[in-house]
């Protein structure tokens, strides 16, 4: 094995190339200082922003309301993320349509601001670490605050971000962090979602430490083409935090799919302080593993960096200060102006989906696991690609697609060559560019009001040299709404993307007048259709799911695709869309609150068009038939049958009758008129005279007995590990009814929990989401009061807090005036005893609420510092039951006053927060089905669903959650 490595320029220091095989480098890694927690679990959330100056940015460090450190959320609803709010809410008709009738937005201000608090400990081994908190994705417009101070503003909500909170961390005690996230303004014109719903971490490392997103690796062959060795890049930044000047030596190793290390390279250099320098290496893999969709073989590199820390003396290899493992595959990517899309050097036609991120149950926050499901779903389609319109993804999508192989077109929200754009585009290309599913960048999605002008040109230039700096392997496009028209964005984009437009006049006269571009059909389809639904029913929002639907700017499933397939300059095409998503109801409106485009819908159950595409992107015998036979009333009626099928014949029956054989065409399907009477419509299939393929549909009774299927047959007991089950109803013979509508009850025992329900019916207004009940017993604090003026109320031990202090000759105080009786200057301290009985404190959660502390304010409880307060536009809300014993107990409130009248003002009140009532979970079946997802605890245990309906006889389904090593989290 040979193994090269090669350095940057500013590398000072080289050091000997050394060989590998069975070398124990890795288990050198075991002391680095990087840690990756989760921070999903444990947040609270609040709906609504009663705190209008609650980001005050006037003094450093003392953010009010939610972002103040002594803030009480102890009422607060608790989250694990990922958590969308909007999913929540309730449809409502004077909503945006786009946005699926959820009432957030313009008009919706009540439900456009939310706060999320999440408290951790830090150790005090984590003084002198680096601490970042990364966010994967909030949605949108979020003000982050880390033990009162602020550390962040970020605009998107489709961008990841960090921020490196050491500074202001309290290593060796408790940490909060604030996100006020702000919904009311729209970047799409789909649904989009509320609040936190990607994850977030907690990222350790040592002062002198590989940068965030700091390794690329990258696999290259000689005319890219994947024969001989592959060359394995390796860029690696380190960032050096440290005051003084340091020396790093870099090693990084190639792992093998199959976990043996295959080579490595070792590098030296210096870091200055608070700077950073980039390590270059490449090693050869002699006899690389292709990565492909089919065979999504992931190599690793896992680079370490070794040094002697603060001193700028030699290295000393013996001190591992950073280890970061990457995945990565090997292949290449090119489009060919005439074969179209090539894979690892040879033409590889994309059948492809282009999806929003949003699911039944969950709205936009899919934990991982509905990540790999519905990437497998896809698969199971023979669907191969991927695009992520209109925004950049979750980096668990691209995790699911790089091990399960989909290809990615690796979508920017918005075109500009703005700053902040560029800024965001620079991320995302960074976090997003090891990935071997990404295989082409996408600058933006149908910017139709600029796309064929100058502007319009010259931005996309400028993103698109700008992929160039950070990517040298993959190609860039844009999704172009237009036909054979080159001004603008198309005449200096990569790759032709074509948004609809098919036909000769379009695309073959393109082609002919610009013969050294390649093509891709980014945006195709756009067919509407409604599961298990037959004919047009406007008012209720549905469409038939016979393949004639498309709106006047789309096309049929089989429309397109026999275009494209004839044509393999164009790489094949991504269907609009792979699932259906919420809002965008097209063709009707309300009552309609989803897209109908899916080839799935919203639950990820196929659609007939499903097996059109199954049919003719696979290799698998296909064989299906439409429509259901439930169709009483109907009987010596004409219905049209039709048969989606790779079969090169096919044969119906009606009943045991035949009613002909029928030779397909490729990319077609056939239809047969039949006289409807119940029974079974069955078909064979022939190739070459050979039955390969058998189905039928029968015509049920009345459904008798639910059924529930899990997805799966274990779950990991980690907390985020998630059960997909289908409900259906099947008939007294144990068939499964088609046109079930059953209203069904679920109830969930063991250590798991339901995250969500669904049905795929784009008219159905029932909840996703079911909440518990919260309520509080509101006891106003008014009366007892006492207050008087004290010279030094900053020492906290004075006697003037504590419980046994005589204030009986003190002035009494009315804490519900408007204002206060202190001048300008003045300090006090205000007194009440309270009574509270051993039943007050079973509550979850007692609160005082004082609605204005002038100006700044300290609170005791029986002489214990509790909290402070530190802006008087704001009401300060403490949290009161860890310092209350059942009888009487003191509070004591110092006030400083800086002008005009101030004290205790506008009311206190104690809020005895009761426990929630448990939500009751149900979702009627559409079509015959409903979904329920479910996710594990960290807890083993049988994890029990019981679905019931009326009439019918129960299922009940059990799933084991094992115990498993959960990925590392933040306590
Ligand atoms: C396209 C657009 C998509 C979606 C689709 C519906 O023009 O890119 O976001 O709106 O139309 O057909």
């Amino acid at each position: 094995m040979i193994v090269k490595a090669e350095f940057s320029l500013n590398c000072l220091l080289v050091a000997a190339f050394f060989t590998i095989a069975g070398s124990n480098l890795s288990a050198a890694g075991a002391n680095s200082p990087r840690e990756r927690l989760l921070l999903d679990s444990g947040w609270k959330f609040h709906l609504g922003n009663e705190w209008g100056f609650a980001q005050n940015r006037a003094k450093a460090g003392t953010g009010s309301g939610p972002a103040s450190q002594s803030f009480s959320d102890a009422s607060w609803r608790t989250v694990n993320l990922p958590h969308d709010w909007a999913v929540e809410l309730p449809f409502d008709q004077s909503a945006d349509a786009g946005h699926g009738f959820k009432p957030v937005g313009p008009g919706f201000a009540a439900n456009n601001v939310a706060w999320y608090r999440r408290t951790f400990e830090l150790p005090k081994e984590d003084a002198g670490k680096r601490l970042w908190l990364e966010f994967d994705g909030v949605f949108r417009n979020c003000e982050v605050f880390v033990n009162g101070w602020f550390v962040g503003h970020h605009e998107s909500g489709y961008s990841s971000f960090r921020y490196d909170i050491t500074d202001v961390a309290n290593p060796g005690g408790k940490n909060i962090v604030a996100v006020k996230v702000d919904a009311s303004q729209f970047e799409g014109w789909f649904y989009e979602g509320a609040g936190i719903y990607r994850h977030v971490w907690l990222v350790k490392t040592g002062p002198l430490a590989i940068a965030p997103d700091g390794i690329f690796v990258y696999s290259q062959f000689k005319n890219n083409v994947p024969e001989g060795p592959a060359e394995i890049h390796i860029q690696t930044t380190v960032l050096n935090k440290l005051a003084n000047r340091a020396i790093a030596t870099v090693v990084a190793e190639v792992v093998g799919p199959d976990g043996k290390i295959i080579g490595s390279a070792q590098s030296q250099d210096g870091v200055g302080p608070d700077a950073q320098s980039e390590f270059e290496q490449t090693i050869s893999v002699s006899k690389p593993v292709l990565w492909s969709p089919e065979t999504p073989k992931l190599y690793k590199v896992v680079v370490k960096v070794f040094g002697a820390g603060s001193t700028d003396h030699s290295a000393n290899p013996k001190e591992t200060i950073d280890l970061k493992e990457n995945e990565f595959g090997i292949r290449t990517v090119a489009f060919d102006v005439e074969k179209g899309f090539l894979l690892n050097g040879k033409p590889y036609v994309l059948k492809g989906t282009c999806n929003h991120q949003d699911h039944a149950g969950v709205g936009a926050a899919l934990p991982d696991g509905l990540q790999y499901f519905r990437v497998a779903k896809l698969k199971e389609m023979g669907d191969n690609a991927y695009r992520t319109s209109h925004n950049p993804p979750t980096p668990e999508l691209l995790e699911a697609c790089d091990r399960l192989g989909l290809l990615v077109m690796d979508e920017n929200r918005l075109l500009g060559s703005d700053e902040e754009n560029l800024r965001r585009w620079k991320g995302q290309i960074q976090r997003d560019r090891n990935h071997p599913s990404v295989v082409i960048w996408s600058l933006a999605n149908e910017e139709f009001r600029v796309q064929g002008t100058p502007a319009g040109r010259q931005v996309a230039l400028t993103m698109q040299n700008f992929v160039k700096q950070l990517d040298p392997t993959r190609p860039v496009t844009y999704n172009a709404p237009v036909g054979n028209e080159f001004p603008g964005i198309n005449s200096i984009i990569e790759v032709r993307g074509w948004s609809y437009h098919i036909g000769t006049s379009n695309m073959d006269a393109y082609h002919a007048a610009h013969p050294n571009q390649p093509n891709v059909g980014s945006e195709q389809g756009s067919t509407v259709s409604t599961r298990g639904i037959y004919t047009n029913d406007p008012a209720r929002g549905y469409v038939s799911a016979y393949d004639t639907g498309a709106t006047k700017w789309s096309n049929t499933a089989e429309q397109w695709w026999s275009f494209f397939a004839k044509r393999p300059w164009l790489s094949g095409g991504f269907v609009w869309t792979g699932f259906d998503y919420r809002g965008e109801p097209t063709p009707y409106g309300w009552p309609c609150i989803n897209s109908h485009f899916g080839v799935l819908d919203t639950c990820g159950f196929p659609k007939d068009n499903f097996y059109y595409y199954q049919a003719w992107w696979t290799d698998k015998p296909v064989l299906h038939l439409l429509p259901h036979w439930n169709w009483p009333g109907k009987e010596g009626q004409d219905i049209d049958v039709w048969c989606y099928s790779n079969c090169r014949e096919v044969e119906l029956f009606l009943n045991g009758q035949s009613l002909g054989r029928k030779t397909m065409a490729p990319n077609s399907h056939l239809e047969w008129t039949v006289k409807y009477e119940p029974g079974t419509l069955s078909a064979t299939g022939y190739n070459g005279g050979k039955v390969v393929a058998e189905t039928k549909v029968e015509t049920t009774g009345a459904p008798a007995a639910v059924q529930l299927r899990p997805d799966r047959s274990t779950l990991n007991a980690d907390g985020e590990d998630v059960s997909v089950f289908t409900v259906s109803a099947t008939d007294a013979q144990g068939r499964v009814v088609p046109v079930a509508a059953n209203s069904i009850h679920f109830e969930l025992s063991g250590p798991g929990k339901i995250l969500g329900v669904g049905n795929g019916d784009p008219g159905c207004h029932e909840p996703d989401v079911f909440l518990p009940q919260f309520s509080a017993r509101s006891v106003p604090l008014n009366d007892g009061w006492r207050w008087k003026k004290s010279p030094d109320i900053y020492d906290p031990k004075l006697a003037e807090f504590k419980t046994n202090f005589d204030d009986s000759t003190w002035e009494t105080a009315n804490p519900q005036s408007a204002s206060g009786p202190l001048g300008e200057r003045d300090q006090a301290v205000y007194r009440v005893k309270i009574q509270v009985t051993g039943p007050d404190l079973a509550a979850r959660a007692v609160e005082l609420r004082c609605g204005m502390i002038d100006e700044d304010g300290w609170v005791y409880v029986n002489g214990q510092p509790i909290g402070e307060s530190h802006d008087r536009q704001v009401p300060a809300v403490f949290d009161l039951k860890p310092f209350l014993h059942p009888g009487e107990n003191t509070i004591a409130v110092a006030v400083v006053n800086w002008g005009g009248p101030g004290g205790l003002n506008k009311g206190v009140t104690l809020e005895f927060q009761e426990k929630p009532v448990a939500p009751e979970w149900q979702r009627s079946m559409f079509n015959g089905l409903a979904q329920i997802i479910i996710q594990s605890t960290r807890e083993p245990g049988e994890i029990k669903l019981t679905a019931s309906a009326e009439g019918l006889s129960p299922a009940t389904a059990s799933v084991p959650s094992q115990p498993c090593t959960s990925r590392p989290a933040a306590p």
